[in-house]
């Protein structure tokens, strides 16, 4: 128990959430260059013949520039195993993200300077914050021309509901962003440019009295800064550890990952600020970390790479220690299991894991018997307490181009169905071609692809006027009458609507019917 207590004290797993364009990517490959994981920013490699960071695996996502899958990378610092889960970012393909939170203890919020607060980190936030996890703050872009710093931190506490402090404070922007100030040490971290941040910016430590640091910043934004430092420290709250992991305060941090300026300040602040993994919320109670194993799956995913066409389950190790080949129930069916096909993913590269603590993301090569929300684990009884869901507001029909490759659609469509990457309806007389539904149109676009990649079939998609479904559920004689031949994939009636009007309306008429936007016991 010794060693689990100890890896699950060093654990930081976490999440970055952004608006599209903000900087993710390049935090995460200046994150994974002082993590060690690789030596140079830029094309990144990671080992002798792997490729670069972003999960890439996807000829769509390099088209697009947008990553669409989800990884963890992990890396070593100060004594801490830091798991950083890549999520999309692209504003129409947010399930996957949602989903990817769930197996986060922290996130970092990455903002644009000049920007602030912007949609989709909104909608991000809005999962954290259910969540219940604690937001660390990172300004970026400070080399582009910003808002001032206090409109950005009044800003997110207006627009998130959340306390915002400072943990270090800028010093100019634009071409005249000379460092940061680190308002907990003391210290001056003074910014020198390197070309594209190709190397470890160098940092040079002073004091903010310091005459020598007038003429290093020059004296108006050395005086700018004593200003604003009085300021701060006069009139804006401390930051508090605990109102920090309930979720109510941010820490902020400024800088410009793309110079690499104030990420590894940042990174060395992380991970004594970030928690380690706390309990699982499980239908019966809170499973604290240290107990016997226990993991969840919160993604699936087919096809990962050419070399590798199967499916993998991504779990997330919930309490105890992992072994490959260990023997766990899988609680929703009650069935034994095996856990031997085990391994990590770095970009298109495979590792066998032959043991993880809590935290870490284990990627489980899936013969179909796994589904997003389940549990394994050496206790036969223990099932998540939640998992989000989602309500498709956007539905296409599917028409196969080449009627001869059925078997191979209908293998693609449950797939990816199980992956989630669409929902997918069946109208129950059999005649015409299944709907799909998703929350965002991209999701139609990255299902069309899939299934041409990876199946070899091609369709036709057609965004149909219907922006609402709803499961039917009550009474089950009028249910029976009234459901208008669609089911889900398992088989449950649901009716389609194309307006909330009409959603009304129907639910006026029929009051001994549910209209439910997801399905009963999920
Ligand atoms: P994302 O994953 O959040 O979508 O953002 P990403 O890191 O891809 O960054 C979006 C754009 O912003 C990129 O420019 C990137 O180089 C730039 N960027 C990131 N951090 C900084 C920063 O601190 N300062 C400045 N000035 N720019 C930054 P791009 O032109 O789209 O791509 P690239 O050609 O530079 O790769």
């Amino acid at each position: 128990m010794d060693q689990l207590l100890h890896e699950i004290q060093r654990r930081r797993t976490f999440a970055i959430i952004s608006h599209p364009d903000a900087g993710k990517t390049t935090i995460t490959e200046k994150l994974l260059l002082y993590g060690g994981a690789i030596h140079e920013a830029g094309s990144v490699t990671a080992r002798e013949g792997s490729s670069s960071t972003r999960s890439d695996w996807m000829s769509m996502e390099q088209q697009r520039g947008i990553s669409i899958s989800s990884s963890a990378l992990t890396f070593e610092y100060q004594g801490h195993h830091v798991n950083l889960l890549d999520t999309p970012g692209h504003q129409d393909f947010s399930e996957d993200t949602y989903r990817t939170l769930t197996a986060a203890d922290s996130a970092l919020m990455v903002l644009d300077a000049a920007r602030g607060v912007q949609a989709q980190t909104e909608k991000l936030f809005a999962v954290c914050r259910n969540r219940g996890i604690p937001i660390l703050t990172f300004v970026n872009k400070m080399d582009r021309p910003a808002q001032d710093p206090f409109e950005l931190l009044e800003q997110v506490e207006k627009t998130l509901a959340i306390r915002a402090v400072p943990l270090t404070w800028p010093i100019g922007d634009g071409p005249d962003f000379k460092g940061v100030y680190d308002l907990q040490a003391k210290q001056v971290l003074v910014f020198e440019r390197v070309a594209r941040g190709k190397t470890r910016a160098p940092v040079n430590v002073t004091s903010v009295g310091d005459p020598a640091l007038a003429e290093l910043i020059g004296p108006e934004l050395h005086a700018k800064l004593q200003e604003d430092v009085d300021l701060i420290e006069g009139a804006l709250p401390e930051f508090d550890q605990d109102e920090f992991l309930r979720g109510e305060l941010t820490p902020v941090f400024f800088g410009s990952a793309i110079t690499n300026f104030g990420v590894e300040h940042f990174l060395s602040k992380f991970v004594h600020l970030a928690p380690s993994p706390g309990p699982l919320e499980t239908t019966s109670g809170a499973l604290p970390p240290d107990t016997e194993f226990t993991g969840f799956i919160f993604k699936l995913q087919a096809n990962m790479s050419k070399h590798h066409r199967d499916r993998t389950a991504f779990m997330r190790v919930a309490s105890g220690k992992f072994e490959r080949g260990m023997e766990v129930t899988h609680t929703r069916t009650g069935r034994k299991m095996r856990l031997s096909r085990a391994h990590t993913l770095f970009a298109q590269d495979r590792e066998s894991v032959e043991e993880a603590f809590p935290g870490d993301i284990v990627g489980l090569v899936n013969p179909g018997v796994f589904r997003i929300g389940d549990v394994v684990s050496f206790s036969p009884k223990v099932q998540l307490a939640s998992f989000p869901r989602f309500t498709p507001e956007t539905f296409a029909n599917v028409t196969m181009r080449d009627v001869t490759k059925r078997k191979a659609f209908h293998k693609g469509l449950e797939q990816l169905a199980e992956e989630g990457v669409v929902q997918v309806f069946y109208p129950t007389d059999g005649a015409r071609d299944p709907l799909l539904g998703a929350v965002g149109p991209l999701q139609f676009e990255v299902f069309q692809h899939r299934l041409r990649e990876e199946y070899n079939v091609d369709v036709e998609l057609n965004v149909t006027s219907y922006q609402l479904v709803r499961w039917l559920a009550g009474d089950t004689s009028e249910v029976a009458r009234f459901a208008r031949n669609v089911e889900d994939d398992e088989g449950r009636p649901v009716m389609l609507f194309r307006s909330k009007y009409d959603l009304e309306y129907t639910q006026r008429n029929h009051p001994g019917i549910e209209f439910l936007p997801l399905p009963k016991n999920l």
